[in-house]
């Protein structure tokens, strides 16, 4: 299988992450897949952003889930980086499937927890606009639907069971059960943390079958050592000086 390198968030070395800038320097890098994350406003518009809160990535503050879209829409999310991308917005879920049929450019969407007083409506509403928008992915984009938080995934695996699911596992989750995690998200592909991942660790979830994608792997070396022992890809937000190490 071809060895993968996701852009994450796209190259936000570069320019500001998850911004329409950020997803085309990973176009003009010539990398295969993105990686970026999905939230939802309290008015149901779902947009990519990372944090749980605009505030360290735009002029606005406040929790997704509190805000309108109004508010997430006139958010400058470019000059906090550097002024010359001043005016940058935070994309919205239809911006993405355009950039991504356009360019047909892979994607690992992560789905974000939602958390507040609506927090399992919303969660809903966002599973369902997710698949309605996938209805209209190009067949040529390849996909993969990944979240920390298993009932996000169960969530959406009932709406679309054929998709490639990915469960992320932070350092401490894997000191746990995450194989029943794995095994009751119908995951195939584990997305595990680079902190304190061993050669064994990474054996152990080859025997069971699982494609390994590692994150965030910002070091070459620790990029090169895991290829070596044998995993699928790596999630780097230097993508831009990665991509050298899968090319034949
Ligand atoms: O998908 C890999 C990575 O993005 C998971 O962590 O916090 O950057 O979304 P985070
Ligand atoms: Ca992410």
């Amino acid at each position: 299988m071809t060895k993968k390198i996701f852009a994450h968030r796209g190259i936000p070395t570069l320019a500001p992450e998850n911004t329409m800038a950020s997803f085309n320097e990973v176009i003009n890098y010539g990398i295969d897949w993105l990686e970026t994350d999905l939230s939802i406003t309290k008015d149901e518009q779902v947009f990519i952003i990372h944090d749980d809160k605009l505030n360290r990535t735009t002029n606005r503050t406040g929790s997704i889930e509190t805000l309108d879209s109004s508010d997430v829409k006139n958010a400058d999310a470019g000059y906090w980086f550097a002024e010359k991308y001043r005016g940058e917005k935070i994309p919205t879920l239809g911006q993405l499937i355009d950039f991504l049929n356009i360019h047909k450019l892979n994607a690992n969407i992560e789905l974000k927890g939602v958390v507040g007083d609506d927090a399992n409506y919303l969660a809903d509403s966002l599973v369902k606009q997710f698949a309605e928008a996938l209805d209209r992915l190009d067949d040529n984009v390849d996909l993969i639907i990944s979240s920390f938080n298993p009932i996000m995934l169960e969530k959406m695996y009932k709406l679309k069971p054929d998709l490639k699911y990915a469960v992320l596992f932070d350092e401490v989750g894997l000191k746990e059960d995450w194989n029943l995690t794995m095994q009751a998200c119908h995951a195939k592909i584990i997305h595990p943390d680079s902190n304190g991942l061993t050669k064994e660790k990474i054996k152990k979830m080859q025997d069971y079958g699982y494609q390994i994608n590692v994150w965030t792997v910002d070091s070459i070396s620790r990029a090169r050592e895991l290829f070596s022992y044998g995993v699928d890809g790596i999630f780097t937000n230097i993508a831009d000086r990665m991509n050298f190490l899968i090319e034949s």
